[in-house]
Order: C-alpha cells, then sequence, then structure tokens
C-alpha cells in the first residue's frame, strides 16, 4: 500500500519536487510517523518519532530500486537540536535544485528543519501566479520567497518580503535569481513583522497580501495569540479591491479560527474559497492539514455590501 502510494506520486510528479508518501494523513494505519518527499534525484525519509532501523532500510531499499531515485536522506525530525540528517545512499550536494510547475527553487536537505520549499503549498503558489499580474504583492513570512517567485512569474508589478530570517530571505534572492527575475522590483525586508507595521505601510498600500506564519514559534508567533494581531492591520495595509491568502497549517486550530478572526476583525473582506490542497497531501481529516483561504476586499463606499452586515 505505502510503495503504491510512492509509486503513483513519483510517476504524477513528471520530475518536480513533491510529497510521496504523506502517512501523516492517517490515511495509513501505523505510518503515521512516516513521510517521503521527493526533491529530484534525492528522496527524503522523514521520521516525526523513532522507528525500528530495520523498517527504514526496508523502505530506503524500495525506494532505491524505484527509477530516477539517486540518493536517500534520512531526517529524524523528533531530534530537534543537532544533526538529524543522514544520507542513506547516494552523494547530496549541500543544496540542489527542483522545479515546481516551471519554476526553480534552491533546497538544502541535509541542514535546517525545513528543505527550503513547502511542498503542500503548491496550489497556493499557483493561486498566487493566476492572481499577481500588474499588483504590487506584499508576502508575510515570506521564508524563502516561493511566494515571491509565483508572483513575479504571474506578472506582478513589485512584490515586498518579509521575514525575521535573513538566512531565508537569501535564499528568497537566489530563488529570484534561478528564475531569471530583476530583483528590481522585489524587496526583501528581515525584520520582526510585529515590529515592521511603519514601514510595512509606507511601502504600500498592496493589491494582493499573503499570510502563511508558522505553525508556532516559540517567542516570534504564536497563532491563538498573534494571528489576529496581523490580521487586524489588513485593511490599512491593503487597497479598496485587495485579495489576501490567509493561510494556516497548525492541526488544532481549524478553518473557523481563521474565518471568524477575519469576521472580527476585518468585516470588509468577503470569504471567496478555500484552495484545495494537493492530491499528494490527502488527510483524514482535512482540517488538520493546511488551510488557505481566499479573501477580498469590499469597497463599502461604493454602496457594497459585507456579507458580515
Ligand atoms: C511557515 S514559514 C513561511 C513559509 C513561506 N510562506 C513559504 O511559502 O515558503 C514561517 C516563516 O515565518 C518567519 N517568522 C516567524 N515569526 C516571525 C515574525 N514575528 N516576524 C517575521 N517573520 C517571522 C520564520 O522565520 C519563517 O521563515
Amino acid at each position: 500500500m505505502v510503495m503504491a502510494e510512492i509509486e503513483k506520486h513519483l510517476h504524477g510528479a513528471l520530475g518536480d519536487a513533491r510529497r510521496l508518501f504523506h502517512g501523516r494523513s492517517g490515511l495509513f494505519p501505523g505510518w503515521e510517523n512516516w513521510v517521503v518527499d521527493w526533491f529530484p534525484p534525492v528522496a527524503v525519509i522523514r521520521l516525526y518519532q523513532p522507528e525500528e532501523t530495520a523498517s527504514v532500510k526496508a523502505l530506503a531499499d524500495q525506494l532505491s530500486a524505484l527509477p530516477g531515485v539517486e540518493a536517500i536522506v534520512l531526517q529524524e525530525r523528533y531530534i530537534e537540536r543537532g544533526a538529524n540528517h543522514r544520507i542513506l545512499k547516494g552523494n547530496v550536494p549541500e543544496s540542489i535544485q527542483v522545479s515546481e510547475n516551471g519554476l526553480r527553487f534552491e533546497v538544502r536537505l541535509l541542514d535546517n528543519q525545513n528543505s527550503g520549499l513547502f511542498l503542500d503549498m503548491r496550489e497556493g503558489r499557483t493561486w498566487v501566479r493566476q492572481q499577481a499580474a500588474h499588483k504590487q504583492v506584499l508576502n508575510l513570512f515570506a521564508y524563502t520567497c516561493g511566494f515571491s517567485v509565483a508572483a513575479m512569474a504571474g506578472g506582478a508589478d513589485s512584490v515586498v518580503n518579509l521575514d525575521m530570517s535573513s538566512g531565508a530571505l537569501s535564499t528568497g534572492r537566489t530563488n529570484h535569481r534561478l528564475n531569471g527575475h530583476s530583483l528590481d522590483h522585489v524587496r526583501f525586508m528581515s525584520h520582526d513583522l510585529f515590529r515592521s507595521w511603519g514601514k510595512l505601510k509606507k511601502l504600500g498600500p498592496y493589491d494582493l497580501i499573503i499570510i502563511d506564519p508558522p505553525s508556532y514559534q516559540k517567542g516570534s508567533f504564536v497563532a491563538s495569540k498573534d494571528y489576529q494581531r496581523v490580521i487586524s492591520r489588513l485593511d490599512s495595509l491593503t487597497t479598496d479591491d485587495a485579495q489576501v491568502l490567509v493561510c494556516h497549517n497548525a492541526p488544532q486550530q481549524d478553518t473557523a479560527f481563521l474565518t471568524q478572526l477575519m469576521a472580527e476583525h476585518c468585516p470588509r473582506f468577503v470569504f471567496e474559497k478555500r484552495l484545495n490542497n494537493p492530491e499528494d497531501f490527502p488527510e483524514l481529516d482535512p482540517e488538520k492539514g493546511l488551510k488557505a483561504l481566499v479573501y477580498t476586499k469590499r469597497d463599502l463606499s461604493r454602496g457594497e455590501q459585507s456579507t458580515w452586515s
């Protein structure tokens, strides 16, 4: 069952980066701690809890036999500090380039908790690319600027990326260069968001804002208290018919967590839709996976009705 799932997504990837096995979905009993990601030509086994060495070896052997798999990395995510990556097969350079729908991204498979490209956000990047033409875009919690790359590929006039990690933004610069983008209209601000409202406002207003914070980052972002601090700024940062992509990937907070915050703090923004998650991220309970919600601002002064009034 597991190998059938892996082979299906490997085949469907057509050379792009993909999740091959999403055991955390709850759809594969006994495999809840296992994930396999595909950054061609490297397969990455991610373990969320310790598993038998023999089981890891058996999976690695089966992955090795698949076409195109040249190297295998094991990441033991439950080891929070120090080296939690090991090469099980082949050579893995410090960084490699991968593709997604014709865009190029740099990923690092041997260090950091995350590789540089969040594979579950593929549909979000596609949506941003489709909306971005001629827009001023603000990308909050930008990380390695995946949304910014998508926006510039979609013809955005400008993007402001904000993230407190200068290292992640530096990879963001590389990602734009890999895609042949001029950086003249792409800004990279390495600041704590909660100390940056004034600067962001000066550079606005924005037609499209992406909010994609960490699920939980001690001292930097705790959704239960901080998400509303972001949402309550949206009105003052946006143009009259702006769009916002509001994202959250914490299993303990569902879609209603976001829709209630938007209704309370942003009554002028109307809920349009929740983006589908990619087919390689099936979920037993979809509320536990990524939530990516599209909102559009309505100009009430032109007589439009808010859905909340
Ligand atoms: C889930 S990642 C964002 C993923 C990104 N949107 C993407 O599409 O790849 C969360 C990011 O939020 C950043 N971050 C967390 N707290 C922050 C804060 N208070 N101000 C600015 N950035 C913050 C982290 O540095 C991290 O890069």
